[in-house]
């Protein structure tokens, strides 16, 4: 029988993932069925409940849902007990490992498709909300020179960097704490665009060689690469490689297979 996959949000019609999953199962023989279902705000258990019963095995999880994964695992990966949320849960049984995929997602997209090694760079990470929390271990695990956190509410900056300070050189502050100071990669994890902001870029930050990083992917992105390119940036990139890369993740932990990413980022974003 064919194993069932599917990606869980509300809203979820514009999620990419079954695309993506069907073109990691092309590419590598796996058969599997990947769908997308949109569970009610207050039917995440519910939803997952059904799903399981029906035989699924595993679910990509997305907005709102990444802290209701996170309850209802009962095993989580140490990536996601650093993130504080899950993204991706693998059923066994009565068994559900959660774990979170993104920051694994991003690291492999600048450091293997983008080709730029993290070791002894100096990060300004922007926001300190769910997206941030995702990606501090695994930008910390490549060893950077420096991880600057910079977030509109300085105490939350702060204290994500407080809480990850064994793990590397890691600072919190305001965006004005780090506005004279020059970044080899600064990357918007921010939701600002969603309100059609950008974060408080300095120019001073920027170099031509920096690279600008916007989590989110599409349309959304554009106004904070826009900005960085203002300041001089020579090199941005969005969200997609970052997606992609943390599916991939996700087929790895139910499949076993590693799929190349490359090909399918290329079918995407022509
Ligand atoms: P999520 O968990 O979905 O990431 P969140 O926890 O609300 O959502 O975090 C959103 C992040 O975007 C936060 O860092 C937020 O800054 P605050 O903590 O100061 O709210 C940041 N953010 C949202 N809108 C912003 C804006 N217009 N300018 C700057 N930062 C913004």
């Amino acid at each position: 029988m064919t194993d069932r996959y599917a990606v869980i949000g509300n809203p979820v019609a514009h999620s990419l993932s079954p695309r993506i999953h069907a073109a990691f199962a092309q590419q590598t023989g796996e058969d599997i069925e990947y769908g997308a279902i949109l569970a009610p705000v207050d039917g995440f258990a519910a939803a997952v409940g059904t799903f399981r019963s029906h035989g699924g095995c595993g679910l990509n999880v997305t907005v709102p849902f990444k802290l209701d994964a996170f309850a209802l695992a009962t095993t989580l990966t140490d990536r996601a007990e650093s993130a504080g949320a899950v993204n991706t849960l693998k059923f066994d049984g009565a068994s559900a490992l959660g774990d979170n995929t993104d920051g694994a997602g991003l690291v492999a997209d600048i450091t293997i498709r983008l080709g730029l090694p993290l070791a002894a760079k100096r990060i300004l990470l922007m926001g300190a909300g769910g997206a941030a929390r995702g990606v501090v271990l695994p930008l910390l695990e490549q060893k950077p020179a420096l991880l600057a956190i910079a977030n509109r509410t300085v105490e939350k900056a702060i204290a994500l960097a407080a809480r990850w300070k064994s793990r590397g050189n890691v600072r919190g502050g305001g965006y004005g704490d780090f506005a004279d100071e020059r970044f080899d990669v600064i990357i918007n994890a921010t939701s600002a665009s969603l309100s059609g902001d950008v974060p408080p870029l300095s120019k001073r930050a920027c170099a031509s060689a920096t690279l600008a990083y916007d989590m989110v992917y599409g349309e959304r992105a554009t106004p904070f690469l826009a900005t960085a390119k203002s300041f001089g940036v020579c090199r941005g990139a969005d969200g997609l490689g970052m997606l992609i890369a943390q599916a991939a993740e996700s087929f790895l932990i139910w499949r076993g297979v590693r799929p190349d990413t490359g090909p399918v980022i290329a079918t995407l974003s022509a």
